[in-house]
């Protein structure tokens, strides 16, 4: 089995009629970092509430490891032990009356011994560098240190999926670099990571594989080069091309660099580049 989840014609209709999801069709497979892009109302949030089974489908199936998903309180237990969200408003995630309790509920209820709740919590701390405020009410957090408390509550859990919505929106440059640096951490052969984001080039540095979204319609699933090179679904996605492809096409056009080498996707890898370029003023 190499896909955590096979989605098959999934609709969903909301109780006013908006058809958010359009029978769509997708499978996720195990090891993967995704990146889901699309624009404001494309559905990306719609389809990871499918995914936990707090939305049930209109009509379509989806199937985890190969079986199909079930919404009775016996089978989402089970399910939300292997697949966690990370919300896109923590005001709907954090319910606890501190950082501490919050980020140790998820893993109390997971039958693990005492020590090993306490050893994931105090990680889950470090690497998101919440400790300073662990006795404080969440609700005095601010956006960013409650977004961290949020995505620290999940690592906590250790999912097989690890699902995130938005995540870095509303954090800082060194926030966003470090949850990304965790992410790196703990992905694995048989971690998949899934985040949806407006940052077309966190997308394109991290992800190994983008999902594009339009109108509850899945109109782009490959590799993070060839969707940017594609002028008209970049267009209808509202997407921009990330900098480093930019400043690539733009020596390649300008015959500064052959058209067999490869396409950088980190920085590192541009400069490289950039500096075997002779420059001529
Ligand atoms: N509870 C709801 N009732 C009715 N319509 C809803 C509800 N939640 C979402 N929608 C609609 O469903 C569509 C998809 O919304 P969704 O939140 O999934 O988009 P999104 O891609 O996550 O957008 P964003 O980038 O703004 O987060 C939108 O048209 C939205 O207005
Ligand atoms: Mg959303």
């Amino acid at each position: 089995m190499d896909n955590y989840f096979d989605i098959i014609n999934l609709t969903h209709r909301y109780a006013d009629g908006t058809v958010a999801l359009n029978n769509l069709s997708l499978t996720i497979g195990k090891g993967k970092k995704i990146a889901l892009l699309g624009n404001n109302g494309a559905g990306k949030s719609t389809l990871f509430l499918h995914l936990n089974g707090i939305l049930e489908p209109s009509s379509g199936t989806i199937q985890f490891n190969g079986t199909k998903m079930k919404h009775d309180r016996k089978s989402l237990f089970h399910l939300r032990k292997q697949v966690n969200i990370v919300f896109q408003d923590p005001d709907s995630q954090l319910f606890s009356s501190n950082v501490l309790q919050d980020i140790s509920f998820g893993p109390l209820n997971l039958n693990l011994s005492q020590e090993e709740v306490l050893r994931r919590v105090e990680w889950a701390m470090q690497q998101t560098e919440v400790e300073q405020f662990k006795h404080k009410p969440t609700h005095f957090l601010s956006l960013g240190q409650k977004k961290r408390v949020a995505i620290a509550g999940v690592l906590a859990m250790d999912p097989d999926v690890f699902i995130l919505d938005e995540p870095t929106a509303g954090l800082d440059a060194y926030f966003s670099k470090q949850i990304m640096n965790v992410l790196d951490l703990i992905h694995g052969p048989n971690k998949t990571i899934i985040l949806s984001t407006h940052d077309v080039n966190l997308a394109y540095e991290w992800a190994d594989e983008i999902i594009v979204m339009n109108d509850g319609e899945i109109i782009y699933t490959g590799d993070p080069i060839s969707i940017f090179r594609k002028n008209h679904l970049v267009q209808q996605a509202h997407l921009e091309k990330p900098w480093i492809l930019e400043t690539f096409d733009e020596l390649l056009q300008g015959k500064q660099l052959s058209s067999n080498v490869e396409v950088p996707r980190r920085k590192e890898e541009l400069y490289t580049l950039i500096k075997k370029v002779e420059i001529t003023v």
